[in-house]
């Protein structure tokens, strides 16, 4: 493993430090939890961990903050309420570290424009809004590093989608390290050697996400009958005419919703209905909506609760920041020693 070599190479570097981002820009669904929550609930027992609200982040595609409050804080409330534990993990927001800012302009000197402009995220929300192609849009994958590396974590928890702010990353660590000298470890995408869960959507097509339509994803926050009503409406059709023939895939979605929630015999008995072609659609979307709710209930209502305990959420945002920053000082103090920048 990188990380190995890195220690290695370097005694000073620590070993096995994860850190990841979660950007508050909507309400925490299915899609998130099984594709990253839940692993992140694990990694608190195994690794120091920090996970962070991008906050800043998502400034650069919704400047307008008025929200932007409110959703933090439900961002971290139904975190939280997840699993995450900010006693275990270092669980704070973005805009607190302030450290992260001068970090992120060092950096910017060794990200080149090219590289940036090439970058296929900021290609695609320079595609959809291009009245506001602004500079944090471009250095996004910028302010990302500054994130990761100012905890020096090797170990980040993300999908395939942040694989190439990964690797600008590692070019970035690379260009300081061996500008500056050996500081930071290179980081890697992490998920326990799994493949990630990918959550099917409801409407047969895609996954489960917060920018697709709100029908086929399925939030938290959504209450029973909502959860009802939107897994009675997934598509389905009038059922297998041949015995064992294959699922057509929005079929093979509602198994897969299935495997998440509900119980192994539950899920047998529509496999071998579906085998056998006697399996009614209705039913089995009926049980998967109760086992959907009996699944999203106790987090819905954990998530209510903390809400309305402003006096805890801020208590875990303020004790968050302190450990994120005690971290970033001891980060940019080598950091500012590295360059040169010490004149005192
Ligand atoms: N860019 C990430 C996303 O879109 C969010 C993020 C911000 C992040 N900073 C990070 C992820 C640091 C991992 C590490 O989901």
């Amino acid at each position: 493993m990188a990380s190995e070599n890195q220690k290695k190479a370097n005694p000073n570097i620590p070993a096995n430090i994860v850190m990841s981002g979660i950007r508050p820009t909507g309400m925490v669904h299915l899609g998130n939890y099984f594709g990253a929550i839940r692993n992140y609930v694990k990694m608190q027992d195994d690794f120091e961990c920090f996970f962070m609200i991008a906050d800043l982040h998502s400034l650069t595609t919704h400047p307008d903050t008025s929200l932007l409050k409110s959703n933090v804080r439900r961002v971290l409330a139904e975190n939280i309420a997840c699993g995450l534990n900010p006693d275990k993990a270092t669980f704070y927001c973005q805009s607190h570290v302030y450290e992260t800012g001068e970090l992120y302009l060092y950096l910017n000197m060794l990200a080149y424009k090219g590289e940036l402009e090439k970058t296929v995220t900021f290609k695609d929300k320079a595609r959809q809004h291009p009245e506001n192609i602004n500079a944090g849009l471009l250095t996004y994958p910028v302010l990302q590093t500054a994130d990761i590396i100012m905890h020096r974590a090797t170990h980040v928890p993300v999908g395939k989608d942040q694989e190439q702010h990964l690797e600008m990353a590692r070019n970035f660590v690379v260009r300081f390290n061996h500008r500056y000298g050996e500081i930071f470890p290179e980081p890697h995408a992490f998920n326990y050697n799994q493949n990630l869960i990918k959550v099917p959507g409801l409407d047969g097509s895609g996954k489960m996400s917060k920018s697709e339509n709100n029908m086929s994803t399925l939030y938290f926050a959504d209450d029973d009958d909502t959860i009802r009503k939107k897994v009675m409406k997934a598509k389905t059709d009038s059922g297998p005419t041949e015995m064992n023939s294959t699922k057509p895939d929005y079929i093979e979605n509602i198994f897969l919703l299935m495997k998440l929630v509900s119980a192994e015999d539950v899920i047998q008995h529509y496999e071998s209905a579906f085998n056998n072609c006697t399996i009614r659609y209705g039913d089995m979307k009926k049980q998967l909506a109760e086992d959907m709710i009996q699944f999203v209930a106790p987090i819905r209502q954990k998530a209510t609760d903390l809400l309305e305990n402003d006096a805890y959420l801020l208590e875990v945002m303020g004790k968050g920041a302190q450990k994120a920053r005690e971290s970033a000082k001891k980060t940019m103090k080598l950091v500012r020693e590295a360059m040169g920048l010490n004149y005192f």
